[in-house]
């Protein structure tokens, strides 16, 4: 049995929690690549995917997963909700589980919302992302993907490359792929590697080929524009010449590489089209393993015996 309620962060679980998650994902994998996707496993479930910010791929990918289980799904995005006409978080949340329903999937742009939601309503909580505080999901399905392409997670060197100051990718993986035993780098411009990064017993390299020198994965991180209140660096420019993962710096590398990204993609910017669709990409594959992760999540913290 999973460790936790809810799936706040990865910070909460243990390694227990996380083996039992990816181990889980390995039978839905199979089940979602099978002429029939679709299992009863949460049949008797209604889940409202709650997102208060935009998203493509975590959206779809719980919607898809909650559906290939047979719950009840509802969506609700914020901007064509009563939020506009000064509905609070709690009020909107409580007349959605006065519907009967049993587990919320929540995106939301402050740190710490699915935490709040989680002490005041009577569901289990999933965090699709809160601000640039955690994003566990996409930890979990980033780390099940180097598991699937490498065989294992423990020993392996993992970098983490771009805007790691704004990243809640970035915090979840170096989380998650040490809880695995994994080491980990982030490289970007000084000024979006925060300051606390050294405490998290994470390496720190500015220069983009002697990290990429170092390491088996590269986790290429788009720049967070949306959350940035002043300019970190000089131009898009200047980062992508510095920053950027091209065709030309891979192959001087002359190495096997696994190459990764969260998405949305900045194509040109922290990564070319060509580097994105090569043999060392495995971008596609984390979207397909996402879907088996979330429904493993789903179904764990679904399947979690009350206290
Ligand atoms: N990786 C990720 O969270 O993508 P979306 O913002 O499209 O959900």
């Amino acid at each position: 049995m999973i460790g936790v309620k809810h799936l706040l962060g990865i910070k909460y679980l243990s390694r227990e929690d996380i083996d039992l998650i990816l181990h889980t994902a390995d039978t839905f994998l199979d089940v979602i690549n099978r002429p029939i996707k679709k299992v009863p496993t949460l049949r008797d479930l209604t889940i409202v995917n709650l997102f208060f910010e935009n998203s493509t791929r975590t959206r779809l990918s719980f919607e898809l997963a909650e559906k290939r289980l047979s719950a009840d799904v509802i969506n609700f995005a914020a901007s064509s909700s009563s939020i506009s006409k000064g509905e609070t978080l709690i009020d909107t949340v409580n007349n959605i589980l006065a519907m009967k329903v049993d587990m919320v999937v929540m995106r939301h742009p402050k740190p710490g919302a699915p935490h709040f939601l989680s002490e005041r309503v009577n569901a289990r909580i999933i965090n699709a992302g809160d601000g640039a505080h955690e994003h566990p999901t996409q930890a979990l399905l980033d780390a099940y993907s180097i598991r699937r392409k490498l065989g294992e997670v423990s020993g392996k060197k993992v970098l983490i490359v771009g805007d790691i100051l704004h990243s809640r990718v970035a915090l979840s993986n170096i989380f998650c792929l040490q809880k695995l035993g994994a080491e980990v780098m982030v490289c970007g411009p000084p000024t979006l590697i925060p300051k606390y990064i050294e405490q998290l017993n994470v390496k720190v390299e500015t220069d983009l080929r002697k990290a990429l020198n170092w390491c088996d994965v590269a986790n290429m991180l788009r720049i967070q524009l949306e959350r940035q209140d002043i300019k970190y660096f000089p131009s898009l420019r200047e980062y992508t010449m510095l920053y950027g993962l091209n065709r030309n710096l891979l192959e001087s590398l002359n190495k096997e590489l696994v190459i990764m990204h969260p998405g949305p993609i900045n194509r040109g910017v922290e990564i070319t089209s060509d580097v994105a669709v090569s043999n060392h990409s495995i971008i596609l594959d984390q979207v397909e393993n996402g879907v088996a992760v979330r429904m493993a999540v789903l179904y764990l913290i679904a399947n979690r015996q009350e206290d």
